[in-house]
């Protein structure tokens, strides 16, 4: 709890967007520094910290970004995944509302590691705010230095530009992403070709989202064993919580230790019913499961997953058919339908859970939304057909030729959707003086 703040340091000082106030508070002093190190060996510098993706699928980016072809003459383009449609997910508009110049100097150090002169911000249309203060903030930058021509005498140029979304989640899927920037329908591109081999405008791209790429800031001026002791992540806590809100602490903190120290614990002193830890897209933990290191590894070995750490806690007076009725309707609604399990799959998803909560279910529906999750994951473009079926039924299980292992909303709360179905109401009964 009383972790010196890193990633959110910038956060309740006063004009903390402005850039003297930034360098006042030792802002622009990593930029320097890697613009006299190699791309290389700043490459190697984020293998070997370890830093894996902050925008869901926690994939190492030191590893991401060698896979740049060497031989490639196109120019290379860096995009920050500024989308941050994740329902439960809220961390970045933090650091570009409140330290913009943080993430334009993430951005300068990584467009330099992997040598891409444009770097486009790609913001969620709804971040009005966010997208003014970054748009000053970068003209500060251009003012003072930090962006341009020759940076600070280097030879290297750089152009960011902030490209608004126009309110779609699929659109912070990489590639649906890729294709919204190129001006086209946000629909998602088969892979491979992996973006890095052929991204935005047939060329060579790195998306990343914004809090990874703030990362080499303090891997650079702490260095990496600093940051392997003590690495910082936000963690979005929503709910029914009494202080809701983003909080950094230490990867790995207890999901226990966030709810109740963090964030006061439950709300008027009600039970922890259930926690999904990762953004909507991850199998939903009991509350006897929540005793639990908030990090990628062991999120994985209970069956769930750090995603971007959107934690949406609910406590005793939750339905949980309705709970999973109204993800269902979100993905349903966000699917770009161009495949057929998915865009399919999630509208009768969500067709059996609305029958299901007003009282016209079926026993048998049980198994058939498992089936219908089943016939969805992996089968589809992009991951967000799995997104949509990992609550309803858990993560693929290698042993079951990697089918779904069944352990998520409809399985590890299954008497409460039985109950719905026997007695045509909802099992949670709320006592007349909680309302
Ligand atoms: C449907 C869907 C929505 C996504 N939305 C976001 C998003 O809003 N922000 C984000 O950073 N990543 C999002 N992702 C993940 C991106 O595809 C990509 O993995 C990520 O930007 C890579 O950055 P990272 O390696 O830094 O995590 C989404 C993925 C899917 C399937
Ligand atoms: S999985 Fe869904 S959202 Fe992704 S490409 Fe297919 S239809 Fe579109």
């Amino acid at each position: 709890m009383g972790m010196e703040k890193v990633l959110t340091k910038m956060v309740g000082i006063e004009n903390s967007q402005n850039i003297d106030v930034y360098l006042k508070h030792g802002g622009y002093q990593a930029l320097p520094k890697a613009l006299k190190m190699t791309p290389d060996a700043l490459i190697q510098m984020m293998k070997d910290s370890g830093v894996r993706g902050r925008g869901g699928a926690g994939f190492p980016t030191g590893m991401k970004w060698s896979f740049l072809p060497k031989d490639n003459p196109k120019p290379r383009y860096l995009l920050c995944n500024a989308d941050e449609s994740e329902p439960g997910t809220f961390k970045d508009r933090v650091l570009m509302e409140d330290d913009p110049h943080q993430v334009i100097e993430g951005l300068a150090i990584s467009s330099f590691a992997i040598q891409s002169h444009t770097c486009y911000i790609y913001i969620r249309g709804e971040y009005v705010k966010g997208a003014k203060i970054l748009n000053k903030a970068i003209q500060e930058a251009y003012d003072k230095g930090y962006l341009g021509k020759n940076i600070l005498g280097s030879g290297f140029d750089l152009d960011i530009t902030v490209h608004r979304g126009a309110g779609a989640y699929i659109c912070g899927e990489e590639t649906g992403l890729i294709e919204s920037l190129e001006g086209k329908r946000g629909w998602p591109r088969i892979k491979p070709p992996f973006p890095a081999v052929y991204g935005v405008f047939g060329c060579p791209t790195i998306v990343n989202n914004v809090e990874t790429l703030v990362t080499p800031v303090h891997i650079i001026n702490r260095g990496v064993q600093w940051w392997k002791d003590n690495e910082p992540k936000l963690y979005c806590m929503s709910g029914h919580l009494n202080r809701p809100g983003t909080y950094e602490a230490k990867m790995g903190t207890n999901l226990l230790d966030l709810i109740n120290e963090y964030c006061g614990g439950i709300r008027h002193g009600r039970k922890l019913k259930a926690v999904i830890p990762g953004g909507s897209s991850v199998p939903v933990l009991r509350a006897e499961e929540c005793n639990v290191a908030m990090d990628f590894d062991a999120l994985a070995k209970v069956g769930s997953a750090l995603g971007s750490a959107g934690c949406m806690v609910m406590d005793e007076t939750t339905c949980m058919v309705n709970a999973l009725w109204n993800l269902l309707k979100f993905y349903a609604h966000e699917s770009c339908g161009q495949c057929t399990p998915c865009r399919e799959g999630t509208h009768w998803l969500e067709m059996i859970l609305g029958r299901i909560e007003t009282g016209r279910g079926r026993m048998e529906d049980l198994d058939l939304m498992l089936e219908t999750a089943n016939n969805i994951a992996g089968r589809t473009i992009c991951p967000l057909g799995d997104a949509a079926a990992w609550p309803v039924a858990g993560l693929p299980d290698r042993n079951k030729g990697n089918d779904l292992n069944g352990q998520s909303f409809v399985n590890k709360f299954r008497e409460e959707f039985e109950y719905h179905i026997t007695n045509k109401k909802c099992m949670v009964t709320i006592p007349h003086e909680w309302n």
